[in-house]
């Protein structure tokens, strides 16, 4: 992606790609969903737990178009790649794992019962890759938008989640929550999400924080950064299982022992002391750490409420120390950057932002100087680490749809 431009600049491109590999024929459309951030709510959502959460302003783009046979093209601009199949080819394809997104959720919509013909799909979008934003949960957010769109068929916005969900767990093969997925369907710009997936009921929080407002509040002067650590997730898929596991032994262990909990999200924190007893040190740091996250969670719901981002701040960082210390899911370079950026002015607190083990860093700061910031923190970054990082702030995102006609 050339300096300054975002996905929706390329739709020219997006379509003439389209037409140019796949045929003349029928007029393109365009799709797109955003990426999520977490603020809030790390590894709680497998434990039916509760999270805070928004859309971010970038998104994957989809151009698309029905075909009237039975082939399905798919193309990614980012990637450079092409992957042609039948549509009812449903068997997950280990070497183009990023089709498998897409498949999936045509497969999962496959098994509702839904007759789907062939289509030409071509991907375009402006969320890193690999760095927590989770650009696989918008990739099929964009698909599911755009074969909805293109059939006509009406879908609520849980049922969506839901197929979208399920593409990840049953075909990509990653054993997620609903974090990513119901997030960047149900939630709404200007808005936080606050989520207890325990009960499945959500809510919307408006927030205000535009650094580009005239406004003179306290509020439109902080940003939300996300600082992308250069380090790809290589460990994420072992260890998320990992942590997966371990969290259903303690369940498990806990409930032999007397435990009468539904979840592990059920603990109080007033139990910790009882279950430290029952469980080995590090299935107890686990489950430490779930329950003070949901904690947090509770607690950073009122202080969105009431757009105090110094306290959610100090919540950020309460909530990446227990990452880093119960969780373990935070890595040497993570940490390097989240030790620099608490020593910079203006800095409210910083987070780890998704699974963990790589990609980005969170973080709410108050009229930081940016240029700044990276210039201070390159030349130790890159010493101690020989790599290189990326601030950018980010606003919340408009939810998935249909993109006007160019
Ligand atoms: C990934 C998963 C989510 C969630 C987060 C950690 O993003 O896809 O379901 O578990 O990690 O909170």
């Amino acid at each position: 992606m050339k300096q300054g431009k975002r996905a929706r600049d390329y739709l020219g491109e997006i379509e003439s790609e389209l037409t140019r590999r796949f045929g003349q024929k029928g007029a393109v459309r365009f799709f797109r969903a955003p990426g999520r951030v977490d603020w809030l709510g790390s590894h709680t959502d497998y434990n039916q737990g509760l999270i805070l959460a928004s859309t971010v302003d970038r998104e994957i783009i989809v151009g698309a178009r029905l075909r009237n046979d039975k082939n399905l093209n798919l193309y990614s601009l980012n990637l450079e790649q092409e992957f042609r199949t039948g549509i009812n080819n449903n068997v997950p394809d280990p070497k183009q794992v990023w089709a498998n997104y897409p498949r999936g959720v045509i497969s999962e919509l496959a098994q509702t019962g839904m007759e789907i013909p062939g289509m030409d799909l071509v991907f375009y979008g402006d969320i890193p890759i690999g760095a927590n934003l989770s650009s696989s949960a918008a990739l099929e957010a964009a698909t599911l938008e755009a074969i909805l769109g293109l059939l006509d068929r009406p879908m609520t916005r849980w049922e969506k989640a839901f197929i979208c969900w399920r593409a990840e767990n049953f075909f990509v093969g990653m054993p997620c929550g609903i974090l990513d997925q119901f997030t960047i369907i149900n939630s709404e710009k200007d808005h936080l999400l606050f989520l207890d997936c325990d009960r499945l009921a959500s809510e919307l929080i408006p927030i205000n924080f535009k650094p580009e407002a005239k406004s003179k509040s306290a509020s439109a002067e902080v940003r939300l950064l996300v600082i992308d650590s250069g380090i790809g997730r290589a460990l994420v898929k072992s260890e998320y299982k990992k942590r997966v596991a371990e969290c259903r032994q303690a369940y498990n262990a806990l409930r032999k022992a007397g435990f009468k909990i539904k979840n592990l999200s059920r603990l109080k924190p007033g139990q910790l002391k009882a279950v430290e007893k029952k469980l080995v040190p590090t299935l107890f740091k686990r489950v430490r750490h779930i329950v003070t996250e949901n904690e947090r969670v509770l607690k950073g719901k009122e202080s969105a409420r009431k757009q105090n981002f110094s306290e959610l701040g100090k919540l950020f960082e309460q909530g990446y120390l227990s990452s880093s210390r119960d969780y373990e899911n935070s890595i040497t370079e993570l940490d390097l950057l989240h030790d620099l950026l608490a020593e910079f002015p203006g800095i409210l607190g910083t987070r780890i932002a998704g699974a963990g083990w790589g990609g980005c860093l969170v973080a709410l700061a108050r009229k930081p100087d940016l240029e700044k910031l990276q210039a201070c923190l390159t030349e130790t970054y890159r010493k101690k680490t020989g790599h290189k990082f990326r601030i950018f702030p980010v606003q919340t995102g408009d939810a998935p749809g249909e993109l006007e006609a160019r």
